[in-house]
Parts: C-alpha cells; sequence; structure tokens
C-alpha cells in the first residue's frame, strides 16, 4: 500500500496519455502555438502497461484516463485494452468529441463512468472557449453516452462574467436526464490568465442555485474533489470542486502520471519523479513511486493556503493544466 507521511492511502492513479488536444481551451492551454510533446518522450502502451502493474502491486485501484484529450493519441484503443486487464476501476475525462468511435471499445474495457469537460451549453460561446466549432458533435456524443448507459458526469469551469450565466441552465439541463454537473472552481496554473477575481465560488454558486432550485445535500463519495447536491425532482445531481475556497486534500488518494512518465503527488506538487527514465533503465520504479508519494505535501502542493484572493501566481511553480492532465 502507499501511504505518504500524513497516513493518506494512494490508490488513485490519473494517467495523462498525451498533452496534445483538439481543443485549445483558454483556461488549459499557455497559447495557441503551444509545441507538443515529441512522440519518443511520450510513454509508449507497453511502457504504460509495465507501470500500471507495478502501481496495481502497490494498491493501485482506480485509474483515471486524461490527457491533453487522451483519445486524440493514436494508440488509445490499444492503452484502454492493456489496463482494462487490471483489476481496477478504469474511466477517463474527455472533451467527447471523439467518443463517438469508442463506445464498443469503452463498453468492452468494461467503463462504466464518464467525465465530460463541457463549459458552456451554447455554440458561439463554445466556439469562443475551445476555438474549436464543434458543440453539436459534443452534445450529440453526450447524448449517445446517456444512451448507452454510461454515468456521465459533465465538469464546468466556472469562469466570472464568462460562463457563470449558465450555471442555472446546467441545472434545468439535470432536471429531465441522468446527468451529474460539477461546477469547478477555476484554478491557476501555468499562464492560464487566473486571477482571483475569476473565481466563482462553491458559496456562491450554492447562493445562486438557491435563488431558484430547491435542493438536498447527498453523499459524497469516498476521498471525492465534489460535493454534490439533489435538486428535488430533478433525474441529475449537481456538485461542486471547491479547490480553492475550501480545499478537500485531507483525504486526498491521488496520483498522477504525466504523459512523458513523471510522477506528480499532487496536482500543485513542484517536484515531479522521473518514472519513465528509471523505468527505460531497466531498475526497478518501486523505490522512486514510494520516495514520490513520501515527499507529498500536507495540502495543494505546498504552494498556497489560506485566503485564495491573496495568491500571488508568480510565485506558483507547476506545469500548465494541459502538460499535467487535470
Ligand atoms: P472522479 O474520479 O469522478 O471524482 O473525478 P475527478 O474529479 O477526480 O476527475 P476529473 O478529471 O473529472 O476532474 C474534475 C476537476 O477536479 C478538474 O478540475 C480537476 O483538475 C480537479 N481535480 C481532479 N483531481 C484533483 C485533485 O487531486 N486535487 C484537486 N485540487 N483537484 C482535482
Ligand atoms: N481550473 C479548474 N479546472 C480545470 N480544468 C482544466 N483547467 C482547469 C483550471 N484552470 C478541468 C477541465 C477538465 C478537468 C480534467 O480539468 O475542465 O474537465
Ligand atoms: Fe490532493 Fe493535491 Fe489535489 Fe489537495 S491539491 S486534493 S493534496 S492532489
Amino acid at each position: 500500500m502507499l501511504k505518504d507521511t500524513f497516513n493518506r492511502t494512494h490508490d488513485y492513479l490519473r494517467i495523462s496519455l498525451t498533452d496534445a488536444c483538439n481543443f485549445r481551451c483558454v483556461y488549459c492551454m499557455p497559447n495557441e502555438q503551444m509545441k507538443f510533446m515529441p512522440a519518443k518522450h511520450l510513454m509508449q502502451a507497453n511502457e504504460i502497461e509495465s507501470i500500471v502493474k507495478t502501481l496495481v502491486d502497490l494498491g493501485v485501484k482506480k485509474i483515471r484516463l486524461t490527457g491533453g484529450e487522451p483519445l486524440v493519441r493514436k494508440d488509445a484503443k490499444d492503452i484502454i485494452e492493456r489496463i482494462s486487464k487490471f483489476p481496477v476501476e478504469l474511466t477517463l475525462t474527455t472533451n467527447a468529441a471523439l467518443v463517438d468511435d469508442f463506445i464498443e471499445v469503452f463498453h468492452q474495457a468494461g467503463i462504466r463512468s464518464v467525465n465530460v469537460s463541457l463549459d458552456t451549453l451554447k455554440r458561439d460561446k463554445f466556439l469562443e472557449l475551445t476555438k474549436r466549432d464543434l458543440f453539436d458533435k459534443v452534445w450529440k456524443n453526450i447524448q449517445l453516452l446517456i444512451e448507452e448507459g454510461f454515468h456521465l458526469k459533465v465538469n464546468v469551469v466556472v469562469m466570472k462574467g464568462i460562463n457563470d450565466n449558465e450555471i442555472l441552465d446546467f441545472i434545468e439541463w439535470t432536471k429531465n436526464q441522468p446527468v451529474h454537473v460539477r461546477f469547478i472552481e477555476f484554478m491557476p496554473f501555468d499562464k492560464n490568465q487566473w486571477n482571483s477575481s475569476k473565481v466563482f465560488s462553491f458559496q456562491e454558486v450554492l447562493n445562486l442555485i438557491e435563488t431558484q432550485y430547491s435542493y438536498i445535500k447527498i453523499k459524497d463519495e469516498a476521498n471525492a474533489t465534489a460535493k454534490k447536491y439533489k435538486p428535488l425532482n430533478h433525474e441529475g445531481t449537481f456538485a461542486v470542486i471547491s479547490t480553492m475556497s475550501a480545499p478537500f486534500c485531507h483525504n486526498c488518494n491521488r496520483m498522477r502520471l504525466t504523459a512523458d512518465g513523471k510522477m506528480k503527488n499532487c496536482l500543485f506538487s513542484k517536484g515531479e519523479a522521473d518514472i519513465l527514465s528509471v523505468l527505460r533503465n531497466q531498475e526497478d520504479i518501486t523505490p522512486i513511486i514510494k520516495k514520490c508519494v513520501g515527499q507529498k505535501e500536507k495540502a495543494l502542493g505546498g504552494q498556497f493556503e489560506g485566503d485564495f484572493h491573496q495568491i500571488d501566481t508568480n510565485k506558483i511553480d507547476n506545469r500548465s493544466m494541459i502538460r499535467i492532465g487535470g
């Protein structure tokens, strides 16, 4: 079992398959001309399989594939098939643009739940935020996921003055469809134009929803990032991921592998452990994994604490979101 010095068991692994993406979301990617990692720096399918084997032996029970956009990777199908052979809950976070090509692959791999990133329900706003005119395709694929019986969580990064005026529309969506909408507080990463005035906080989300809907608190999953609620008589639910105003690090069970094979013990960790180089040297990767987990800070990578309005983004040392994988 992988435990850190705060006695937190780490059994949830997030693997970024690529830092490439078919969208250009402003809050995620530093700029349009971003250079993606050269293929030889990426973990190859057999290398991912080998690292996963070691981590499963060390107690990992849940694996989430992320990106960039995980499904743009040419061998995504092969990687999903390889990981599905392990006794883990396998899932992924995707922008859904390519999901229709993968429905059978997901079923075969035993994937039951998919998280989709969607920050607006309006076609023109979608184009503005993602720089791609693909709202209709994404919407169709979301409907396909629901029809095919997947548990569907929708991630909405809420940015003040940009899409906070759609929160109630997202709640309305949950009335007749079994979607689980999660409003995410905007987080600071390398060159993503974050500032505290753009954060629409957990409390502000609840205050707004209360003006129109009655809802009850429902039970959160163990180690959850999201605080969940159910509007009365709605098929779906909503939740808030409150990293900035109310972090949930005390029961964190997550570790991350970047697409270039570096382990991050926290979304905000400064340090990274170069697992892939150790593997390519044909050495045992267990000691470096244990050391990395053992170095985990108590909260937020030790990079900020207290009131998020006081954060100085110049002092945060991290990758951009697209290079971490979320
Ligand atoms: P579940 O496994 O379904 O709970 O999903 P998840 O919330 O872990 O993953 P997802 O990829 O859907 O991410 C949703 C949001 O939560 C994104 O903004 C992530 O960056 C954020 N998130 C995911 N893991 C962590 C974490 O360990 N710490 C913090 N602070 N945020 C996280
Ligand atoms: N703040 C909060 N969430 C973010 N995501 C990407 N960038 C940010 C950010 N700056 C979300 C995406 C995706 C998930 C993996 O992370 O919307 O759903
Ligand atoms: Fe865990 Fe770091 Fe996320 Fe906190 S910020 S929940 S410690 S990964």
